[in-house]
């Protein structure tokens, strides 16, 4: 019989609970107990904030968003600050993490978490403890999987919000600039915007001229659209390379705020009666859908069949509509970003949508 300790970190996202009870299911087959560590790796420090995790007590968990066993992006367990920076853990934590670990008798660690948390992962893999992976994200820029669990309830969720700003904005005539969250990547604006009809989408990996968006907007006046949807990517930026972004106190920063830029921009420029609608944390809130229930829960199955064939220090992934596993050493500090001139943009410019560069 085997003790399998698994914890969730960084944001959380919709499907989190999915793969808890893929594994939780998975492993009790198996004649195996799971231990659940609260709040992200900080469960990890002695003695050991943890709760075991049955069929019983996890039933019903799947349409729940969030993560019950709690989460977090800072503490003592940060492997990244900023974009790429990577920072070595404190050797005293990966100690304090074996003897927790071992005190409790754990024999392996799912971690269940983005770019930051599997770069955790992976120091504590090179430590020699055995761990495997489970990628997280709302933003889908993971290159070593072709999607994650989180990014189809997220892009849901903003195609819902364009619909419904799209009968105000016409009422009013207006041009409505929405925020939506992905960090360096535009996947979560790209295809939100597509499904939900927007005549322009500003991302991160194409620069935009404020001077082409208010002509594109002006454009569509004269052709008789009164009003304009935008999309921008929290992490869109300007031929001149700004972006908007604040500093936390822990040296981290976040993005935020270039919805705001763009639609003064357009006013100043164009006149036109513009309102903003930041997308922000909602994007993460609520039921996962169907395709994130069922990817969440896939995850978590492989993640336990990984601890049976011993295959630590490897992460979850998917491609071609099956699961599998590769390093977490070629996982972590690879993003994915749009490809300017795939085909996915060009169906949106063949549709008519701008990205504010042409
Ligand atoms: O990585 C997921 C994400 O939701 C990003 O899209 C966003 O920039 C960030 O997390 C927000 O983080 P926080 O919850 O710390 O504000």
């Amino acid at each position: 019989m085997k003790r399998i300790g698994v914890l969730t970190s960084g944001g959380d996202c919709p499907g989190l609970n999915a793969v808890l009870r893929g594994i939780v299911r998975t492993s009790t087959t198996l004649g195996w107990e799971t231990v659940g560590f609260r709040d992200g790796f900080e469960g990890l420090l002695p003695p050991g904030d943890a709760m075991v995790l049955t069929n019983l007590n996890t039933a019903g968990i799947m349409p729940l968003g969030g993560t019950i066993l709690g989460t977090t992006n800072k503490g003592h367990f940060i492997a990244k600050v900023g974009e790429g920076n990577r920072h070595r853990l404190d050797e005293a934590i990966i100690e304090a993490t074996r003897a927790t670990l071992a005190q409790m008798r754990i024999d392996a660690l799912v971690c269940i978490g983005g770019d930051g948390s599997l770069s955790t992962a992976f120091q504590l893999h090179e430590a020699g403890i055995p761990v495997i992976g489970v990628p997280k994200t709302i933003d889908n820029d993971l290159e070593a999987t072709a999607t994650t669990f989180g990014f189809d309830s997220a892009i849901a969720f903003v195609t819902d919000a364009l619909d419904r700003l799209h009968t105000t904005a016409a009422s009013h005539k207006r041009a409505m600039v929405i925020e939506v969250m992905g960090r360096h990547a535009g996947w979560i604006a790209l295809y939100g915007g597509l499904a939900g009809g927007a005549d322009m989408i500003l991302i991160p990996e194409i620069p935009f001229d404020h001077v082409l968006v208010a002509e594109a907007v002006r454009q569509r006046d004269a052709d008789g659209f009164s009003s304009t949807l935008i999309v921008v990517a929290e992490g869109a930026r300007t031929r001149d390379g700004i972006q908007s972004l604040q500093a936390t106190a822990s040296g981290e920063y976040h993005f935020g705020g270039m919805g705001e830029v763009v639609a003064a921009e357009l006013i100043r420029r164009t006149g036109k009666e513009t309102r903003t609608c930041v997308l922000g944390h909602l994007q993460r809130g609520g039921a996962p859908t169907t395709l994130d229930r069922i990817l969440g829960m896939r995850f978590g199955v492989h993640a336990v069949k990984m601890i049976t064939d011993a295959r630590f220090g490897r992460m979850v992934s998917y491609h071609h509509d099956s699961i599998s596993d590769v390093p977490l050493a070629d996982a972590v500090d690879r993003l994915r970003l749009v490809p300017v001139d795939g085909e996915i943009v060009q169906t949106a410019r063949s549709v008519g949508i701008s990205f504010g560069d042409r």
